[in-house]
């Protein structure tokens, strides 16, 4: 949970861990608590895991990885992402099966829009280099949410992560200056640290910049 330090996690190497509820295993990258608080994670429902409802009183963001996941209001598959904001409440389950990345109490406090979004349909827009395309998926008071697309041997310029920069290699291999980070690649870069990103190989990354301050400052 320190947030001052730069963290990677291949998160394709890591091994399954029980929850409390039958049917889901976790994995854990960031978490203030057990049970409780801030925590972000690989989440795998297996076919026919269902909850009983729940609240989420500070938020939860979900980007479905693969099968499909689902609750009251509708089915999900993969590439769905969607934010359930402070206040919203629901009772969600995988009939298939699924794996989730999601990221728990996190919201700011007045950030109540819901978000659902189907990346998989959604259109791309030209990013700030040739090769590059995004996809915007969430912006909010400094903090922003995308997917970006590298073409095979796209370069982007020396940058500075004001308010830090947190990234989830969804396919292909992901490099900078410090390594290679192939599919299911979790790296979190603290506020104010730089690097110069590219992709040999191509890849589909999921980014969220701006956020680590608002959250030191809970
Ligand atoms: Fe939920
Ligand atoms: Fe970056």
């Amino acid at each position: 949970m320190d947030r001052a330090q730069r963290q990677v996690i291949a998160t394709a190497e890591m091994h399954w861990l029980a929850s409390p509820v039958a049917g889901v295993m976790r994995k854990p990258l960031e978490r203030e608590a057990a049970e409780s608080g801030q925590v972000t994670s690989i989440v795998r429902y297996e076919a026919g895991t269902f909850f009983s409802a729940h609240q989420h009183p500070e938020g939860e963001e979900i980007l479905v990885l693969s099968g499909t996941f689902e609750d009251e209001h509708g089915r999900y598959p993969a590439g769905s992402y969607f934010r359930n904001p402070p206040g919203s409440s629901h009772s969600p389950g995988s009939s298939e099966g699924c794996e989730l990345l999601v990221k728990l109490n996190m919201f700011q406090p007045d950030d109540l829009q819901p978000v659902n979004i189907a990346t998989t349909t959604e259109a791309w827009l030209p990013g700030l280099v040739d090769g590059l395309s995004v996809m915007p998926l969430h912006q909010y008071n400094g903090e922003q949410t995308a997917l970006v697309r590298w073409q095979p041997g796209t370069r982007f310029s020396r940058h500075r992560h004001a308010g830090g920069e947190e990234i989830y290699v969804i396919d292909g291999v992901f490099e900078d200056e410090h390594g290679r980070y192939g599919p299911g690649s979790w790296l979190r870069s603290p506020d104010n640290s730089e690097h110069q990103p590219f992709s040999e190989q191509g890849c589909t990354i999921w980014v969220k910049t701006g956020h680590l301050t608002h959250l030191l400052r809970k």
